[in-house]
């Protein structure tokens, strides 16, 4: 039995040792340890020894149990440790990998333009306002002093909607709005979508943008146009740019100017940009016509004032360089990434 004992501890000693997991580690306690182990089929054969035999046999297998529970006990300790080892080595992270890319949305250079030119205005006191797409007939045109038969109507190719109805084909129709509702002194801009129906060409499009601009006050002249409009581009364009205020015609003011500035791409030597004329035409501004401000209860003998249409686009696009305005309406992620 005592040899039956040796064998039982050796041949359990070898497979701990050779034990690699803990699945093989729990196998071998169950086979000699467990309730139907050799060690304790063992014990269960000490009936068959003589009397002083048996206290001898007793503690012989008992002391082989301790042990190989000692064994077996500290290789389960060192496997469950290996495991752990393992599988923190698995989960490990790289912290000095390069980091995902985060996705950031940006903002189209449309609205990076206009929000420049809200910037300016606002700083000189303009308030930014909001006017409706669809317009009437009585705001887009009768009350900007161009009535039905006006030759004023074909500069514009308007879309309507219905008789009297139609899609704004200037931001112009705001100064009017904001006159019926607000008393002088008025400082507001109205940036938004204007629509008219042009061929579509590198330079046309017949969804584009304006800044409607209205100041009304008591004493405002030519002078405060002048002024407030060369600060602006001068802002917009830097501060060596020129600045020229060609006489023009609008229904709506009296006296109008178109306003050009020297092209920020050759400085106003000429190239392809501005056409080789070293200009670049950036905006529509004049006088309030008396009739415009007669037509929203303001009287003209008290208060004067000027406004102005500036296109969005084309600042957009000789900024950028952009050579065709259709660019800026495709949404082409390609395109717009580049900014
Ligand atoms: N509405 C004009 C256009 O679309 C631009 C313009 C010119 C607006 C003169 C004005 C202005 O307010 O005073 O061509």
């Amino acid at each position: 039995m005592k040899e039956q004992i040796e064998l039982i501890v050796a041949a359990a000693k070898k497979a701990v040792d050779e034990a690699s997991d803990e699945k093989q580690i729990d196998e071998i306690r169950v086979k000699y340890l467990g309730k139907k182990g050799e060690l304790t089929a063992l014990l269960k054969q000490m009936g068959s020894l003589s009397a002083e035999e048996r206290p001898i046999m007793g503690q012989m297998v008992n002391e082989a149990k301790a042990k190989l529970e000692e064994i077996v006990g500290a290789k389960q300790i060192q496997l469950k440790e290996k495991a752990t080892e393992l599988k923190l080595k698995a989960e490990q992270i790289d912290i000095t990998m390069p980091a995902k890319e985060a996705k950031v949305g940006k903002l189209h250079p449309l609205n990076t333009v206009l929000n420049d030119m809200i910037d300016i205005f606002q700083s000189m006191g303009f308030d930014v306002l909001d006017g409706p797409e669809v317009e009437t007939d009585h705001y887009n045109f009768e009350c900007l002093n161009v009535p039905a038969d006006h030759p004023a109507r074909d500069m514009q190719d308007t879309f309507y909607l219905a008789d009297n109805l139609l899609l704004r084909t200037q931001t112009s129709a705001a100064q009017i709005r904001t006159m019926e509702n607000r008393k002088p002194p008025i400082r507001i801009i109205c940036p938004g979508r204007v629509f008219r129906a042009d061929e579509v060409d590198a330079t046309h499009s017949p969804v584009f943008h304006q800044i409607e601009g209205l100041v009304v006050d008591k004493n405002v002249t030519m002078c405060d146009l002048k002024g407030v409009l060369e600060q602006f581009a001068k802002e917009i364009y830097g501060a060596d740019t020129k600045v020229k205020f060609r006489p023009s015609f609008f229904p709506f003011t009296e006296p109008s100017v178109e306003v050009d500035v020297t092209c920020s791409e050759c400085g106003g030597k000429g190239c392809r940009v501005c056409k080789g004329s070293g200009w670049i035409e950036i905006l529509g501004a004049g006088m309030v016509h008396p009739n415009v401000l007669r037509s929203c209860g303001i009287d003209p003998e008290v208060y004067s004032g000027f406004a102005f249409g500036i296109g969005l686009d084309r600042l957009t696009t000789t900024r950028y360089k952009i050579s065709d305005i259709r660019l800026l309406f495709e949404n082409d992620k390609r395109f717009l990434d580049q900014f």
